[in-house]
C-alpha cells in the first residue's frame, strides 16, 4: 500500500476509530455503572419517558393551536384549561397561561413560576427549549396568540428537564475524559503504526547508503512492497548495481591499461634487444666475414621494419581508441569494391600457391556507407591472418558476399589451423595471440583484429568469428543496411 493511502487511511481511522471506541466505551460504562443498558431508564423518575422531553406531544400542541385560532375566547377560560389537566398529567406536562404579562392559569407543579421567569411574547418558537425557570430546568414550548379582547396571550407547556440535565451533568465529565483518552490512544497507536512502516525502511535504506559510502557494493537490497519507499529502495538498488558495474569496468580498464603498457614494452624491447645484439656483434668483430656482416645487417634491417610496423599499428590503434582518427564515409557498392580488392590480391595468392575465391550475386546491389581507405585495413588484416597462419599445402581462402533483411555480410573463410574454442572470444582483444608458440614463428603484435573491430564499430557494424581447430576459420564482417548511425 502506498504511503499516501496509508496516511489517508490513518486519518480516516483517526476519525472513525475514536467514534466507534467511544460508542463502545459509553455502552460499557453505562452497563458497568448502571448494570444493564435497559436500566438507564431507572435513572430517570419512574414512568418518565425520556423521549417525550425531546419530542413532546405534537398532537396536543396542534390541538391547542387550532383552538387558539378557532376559539381563542374559550382557550383562555381557566375552566377549559382545568379540563385539560387529565391530558397534561398523561403527558407529564404542566401548563401556564399568560395574558397581558399576567399569569391567569398555572398547573399545580408550576405555581411558583413568576411571569418574569417566562419568555416574552413571541420570543420562543414551538420547538423545544430547555431553560431554567425559577430553580428548575424545564423543556418549554410556547404558543402565542391574540385573545378575543385583543390582548397578547401565551400558553406555555413545561416539562421538567432536571433528570436529563442531571444525567448529562454526571456523565459528561466522564464521557469527556474518556473521549480524550480514546483520542490519545488511537492517535498514539496510528502514529506508531504509520511511523513504524515508514521509518523502519528508511533506516534500512540509510544503512545501505552508509555501506555504499564505505565502498561495500556487494550487498543487494531486498525490496518487497510497492509503496514510495519501496520504489526509492528499488531505484537505490539499481544505482548500487550500476555503480558496481562501472566500478568493475573501471577495474577492468585499469587492468587493461597495465597489460597494454606491459605488452608494448615487451613488443618494443624484443626487436631492440635483437638489433642491439647484432650491432654489438658487428662492432666487436663477431661478424668477421663480409657474408656474415651482410646477414647481420639484413636481420637488423628486418627488425627495424618490424619495429616500424609495430609502432605504426600502435599509433593507429591508439588513435582509434581515442576516437581521433577522422573517417570519410561515402556510399558505394561493396561488391565492386571487393572485386577490385581480390584483383589486387591475386598476385600474392598465386605466389604463395593459395586458392582465392570470391562469390556474390551479380544482379544484386550491395550499397554500403563506409570509409574505403579504412575498410581496406579491415579486409587486409583478416586476409593477412589467413595467409600468415595457413598450414595446409592446398590452402584456400573464400570470400562470400551475402545479405539479410538488415545487414550486408562479407565472410572470409580459410582452411588454416583454426582457433581453439576457448581462445575464440578473445581474438578481437588488443594484443591477444591465440597460440603463443605458433606466433613466435609468425610474428605479429596481436593488434590486427582489434584494429579491424574498432574500424567496423565506427561504421556501425561488427565482426564475428567462427572457427574449428584443424579445419579453418571464418571471420564475418557485418555492415548495417541503414548505413552509419551516429
Ligand atoms: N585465420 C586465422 N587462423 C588461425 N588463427 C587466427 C586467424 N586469425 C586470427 N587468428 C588468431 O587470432 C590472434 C589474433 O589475431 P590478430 O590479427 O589480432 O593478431 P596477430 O595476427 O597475432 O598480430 P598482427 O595482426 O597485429 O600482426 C592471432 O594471434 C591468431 O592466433
Ligand atoms: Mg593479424
Amino acid at each position: 500500500m502506498s504511503i499516501r493511502y496509508r496516511l489517508i487511511l490513518s486519518y480516516i481511522a483517526m476519525i472513525f476509530v475514536p467514534i466507534i471506541l467511544f460508542l463502545v466505551a459509553s455502552l460499557l460504562m453505562v452497563t458497568l455503572f448502571i448494570g444493564d443498558i435497559r436500566e438507564v431508564s431507572q435513572l430517570l423518575p419512574a414512568n418518565h419517558q425520556y423521549h417525550k422531553i425531546v419530542q413532546p406531544d405534537q398532537q396536543f400542541l396542534t390541538e391547542l393551536k387550532e383552538k387558539s385560532i378557532m376559539d381563542p375566547n374559550t382557550l383562555v377560560q381557566p375552566t377549559y384549561l382545568d379540563s385539560l389537566s387529565g391530558r397534561l398529567d398523561e403527558l407529564e406536562t404542566s401548563m401556564i397561561l399568560r395574558k397581558n404579562e399576567e399569569i391567569v392559569y398555572s398547573s399545580e407543579e408550576t405555581k411558583d413560576i413568576q411571569t418574569e421567569h417566562l419568555p416574552a411574547f413571541g420570543s420562543l418558537s414551538t420547538n423545544n427549549n430547555i431553560e431554567k425557570l425559577g430553580s428548575d430546568m424545564y423543556s418549554i414550548k410556547q404558543l402565542d396568540f391574540i385573545s378575543s379582547d385583543g390582548r397578547k396571550a401565551s400558553i406555555f407547556l413545561l416539562k421538567d428537564a432536571s433528570p436529563v440535565v442531571e444525567f448529562t451533568r454526571t456523565f459528561f465529565p466522564i464521557m469527556f475524559a474518556m473521549l480524550i483518552l480514546i483520542l490519545i490512544f488511537t492517535n498514539g497507536l496510528l502514529t506508531y503504526y504509520v511511523s513504524k512502516s515508514i521509518i523502519k525502511p528508511i533506516n534500512h535504506l540509510k544503512k545501505a547508503a552508509e555501506k555504499i559510502g564505505n565502498g561495500h557494493l556487494d550487498d543487494a537490497l531486498v525490496v518487497k512492497g510497492k509503496d514510495e519507499i519501496s520504489q526509492l529502495t528499488r531505484s537505490f538498488e539499481d544505482m548500487r548495481r550500476q555503480l558496481k558495474h562501472s566500478t568493475e569496468i573501471q577495474k577492468q580498464y585499469e587492468h587493461n591499461r597495465k597489460e597494454l603498457i606491459a605488452h608494448i614494452s615487451h613488443d618494443l624491447k624484443t626487436p631492440i634487444t635483437t638489433i642491439k645484439g647484432y650491432v654489438e656483434g658487428i662492432r666487436d668483430g663477431v661478424a668477421n666475414s663480409a657474408e656474415k656482416q651482410e646477414r647481420y645487417l639484413q636481420t637488423i634491417y628486418q627488425k627495424s621494419v618490424d619495429l616500424d610496423h609495430l609502432i605504426d599499428e600502435l599509433f593507429l590503434y591508439s588513435k582509434l581508441d581515442l576516437k581521433k582518427l577522422p573517417f570519410h564515409f561515402i556510399k558505394f557498392d561493396i561488391k565492386n569494391y571487393l572485386i577490385d580488392f581480390v584483383e589486387e590480391l591475386t598476385f600474392e595468392f598465386e605466389n604463395r600457391n593459395i586458392k582465392l575465391d570470391f562469390s556474390y550475386d551479380e544482379k544484386k546491389l550491395y550499397e554500403i556507407e563506409a570509409d574505403p581507405e579504412k575498410l581496406k585495413r579491415v579486409f587486409s588484416n583478416i586476409i593477412e591472418n589467413s595467409l600468415k597462419y595457413m598450414d595446409k599445402v592446398a590452402g584456400e581462402v573464400r570470400i562470400t558476399l551475402t545479405s539479410t533483411a538488415h545487414e550486408f555480410i562479407v565472410s572470409i573463410s580459410d582452411n588454416g589451423p583454426g582457433i581453439a574454442k576457448e581462445s575464440l572470444p578473445n581474438v578481437f582483444e588488443q594484443f591477444y595471440r591465440a597460440e603463443q608458440s605458433r606466433n613466435i614463428q609468425t610474428g605479429g603484435s596481436g593488434l590486427g583484429l582489434s584494429i579491424a573491430r574498432m574500424i567496423m564499430e565506427e561504421h556501425g557494424g561488427y565482426l564475428r568469428a567462427e572457427s574449428e581447430l584443424g579445419k579453418g576459420t571464418t571471420i564475418h564482417i557485418i555492415f548495417p543496411k541503414e548505413g552509419v548511425q551516429a
